[in-house]
């Protein structure tokens, strides 16, 4: 595993981090998705840095010109519903990935054990072409295990990576022992600690029902 961890450095990221954990501020469901839109854009950036690119001659209205372009289209693997909005920020910069979406929830036994449960997955084949997995809280890193082993279904990836806005440390530690291939992970925040029940400590509390709504 190769870990880059974008909040080293001084940058944008730890402002919309930081209004994204502010209970002043996450009240407002629309800056809060934008927020992470913005940093899906943010992380598509930085990946694409490790992308393989081709030299193309292209035609302006005044001449020819060698450009760069992405030599595949990855594809992005969100997983339902937190991710959706990072999702979108991803897709705003590769606006001709191919996507794939996977459901994966906590079956909890009672409140504080839980399975991860996947139960729908939509996917092109992801065969020797680079996979991008998305889910904003790496908390226990069970549903990304989960998720990326139902992937595996469609076919072996050429490159891995994997995206988490806020990760604890316990689930970087749970990724890394479980996942044997070869991967990148991205994270824009990395926290202590989880609570009794699985969550981020101080995380921002529960990003899906922050985006579209507390469920029941
Ligand atoms: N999912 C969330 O939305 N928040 C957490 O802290 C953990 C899982």
């Amino acid at each position: 595993m190769t870990w880059i961890n974008l909040s080293d450095s001084n940058n944008l990221l730890h402002q919309f981090v930081s209004e994204l954990r502010d209970v002043n501020i996450q009240t407002d469901r629309m800056r809060f998705r934008k927020n992470i839109e913005r940093i899906g854009q943010i992380m598509a950036y930085e990946v694409s840095k490790h992308l393989n690119w081709i030299e193309i001659e292209i035609t302006t209205p005044l001449g020819k010109h060698n450009s760069k372009r992405l030599a595949e289209q990855p594809v992005l693997a969100t997983i339902l519903r937190a991710g959706l909005s990072m999702h979108n920020g991803l897709l705003d910069f590769f606006d001709k990935a191919d996507c794939a979406f996977i459901s994966a929830y906590r079956n909890h036994t009672d409140n504080h054990n839980f399975e991860i449960k996947v139960e729908y997955k939509a996917c092109p084949s992801i065969e020797q072409r680079d996979l991008i997995i998305i889910d904003p809280m790496l908390a226990t890193g069970q549903s990304i295990v989960s998720a990326y082993h139902a992937l595996l279904k469609n076919g072996i990836p050429k490159n891995i990576h994997i995206l988490g806005l806020i990760a604890s440390k316990q689930g970087i530690k749970f990724v890394q022992e479980n996942i044997k291939s070869n991967f990148t992970l991205w994270t824009a925040a990395v926290d202590e600690a989880l609570n009794e029940y699985s969550y981020i400590v101080p995380g921002l509390g529960d990003a899906g029902d922050l985006c579209f709504g507390e469920k029941l």
